[in-house]
């Protein structure tokens, strides 16, 4: 299986690996930008982030209407915070976490267990391709993580056919304003190897959602724009430690790109659910 060339995670692992407990505890969980009800008056601690990042898996996966008794796929998984948040609300679920890197599979193995009116599993491969049947979920997950897939059309037609009627895709992704498409459409000519987030694939609008929830054959069910919410990350990940970024140049320069483009409103942060019709 294809590298997913992913720095960061290699930043991670390594932070994991030396004993950085600031980011353990930042990041050991969820791997994703949180959700923040309020402005923080000073700089987050790792736990109030912590803590924002299991807000906005839950965020996520209630779009999806997850009830208990349902089977669950979270494509792109991470070190699967989004499947324990799922496993500590709701009982009877079969959750399947499937991510392209063995390494955070392997952490997720290591660190979750399912509550005993649960069931938890873990494969690698790649979203786009999913190793699945027909009509096997209830729902399908991606939390900020579908601008790294190799194909957003892909994955749509995947989770489409793994989904059962009336089942749900949830996710959460950056997507640009029409004003701030041609400066993502410029840097997704820049090599992925230079990045410290690797490939992202930032080109997706609003309109061009739309159009692919049509095409594939989906009902939309939620466009919600918390670009507001997600914005205390970014002194957050400033403070939290310089070695993380250091690992790589580019790094300072994307996440200041980000915040730089999401303060000004060009880049929004949004949740986005999907209806499968049928049920
Ligand atoms: C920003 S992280 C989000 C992780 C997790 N969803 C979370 O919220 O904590 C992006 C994730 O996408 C995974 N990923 C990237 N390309 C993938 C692919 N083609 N198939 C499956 N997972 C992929 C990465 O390995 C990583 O776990």
């Amino acid at each position: 299986m294809a590298d997913p060339q992913l720095p960061y995670f290699d930043a991670l692992l390594g932070s994991f690996e030396a004993g950085d407990s600031a980011v353990a505890e930042a990041f050991g969980h969820h791997v994703h930008w949180g959700y923040w009800e309020d402005e923080p008056t000073s700089r987050p601690t790792p736990a109030e982030f912590a803590a924002a990042a299991e807000r906005l898996s839950r965020e996520v996966w209630q779009a999806a209407d997850i009830r208990d008794g349902d089977r669950v796929l979270d494509a792109g998984c991470g070190f699967g915070g989004t499947l324990s948040s799922i496993d500590a609300q709701r009982s009877g679920v079969a959750l399947t976490g499937l991510n392209i890197d063995h390494r955070q599979l392997l952490r997720a193995q290591q660190t979750l267990a399912a509550r005993p009116a649960n069931v938890l599993g873990w494969i690698q491969a790649d979203a786009c391709s999913l190793p699945f049947a027909d009509a096997s979920f209830d729902a399908v997950l991606a939390v900020e993580c579908i601008f790294h897939f190799p194909d957003r059309r892909r994955f749509f037609a995947e989770a489409w056919r793994v989904l059962k009627p009336g089942g749900h895709l949830a996710l959460s992704d950056f997507l640009p304003t029409r004003i701030q498409l041609p400066m993502t459409l410029a840097a997704a000519h820049w090599p992925a190897s230079l990045g410290f987030y690797g490939r992202v694939d930032m080109r997706y609008t609003t309109a061009r959602y739309e159009r692919l929830a049509a095409e594939t054959g989906f009902l939309p069910v939620l466009d919600r724009d918390i670009t507001r919410n997600t914005l205390p990350t970014y002194p957050f990940l400033r403070g939290l430690s310089p070695g993380l970024e250091r690992r790589k140049p580019s790094a300072v320069a994307e996440t200041l790109f980000a915040e730089l483009t999401s303060r000004l409103g060009l880049l929004r942060y949004r949740i986005l659910a999907f209806r499968k019709p049928g049920r």
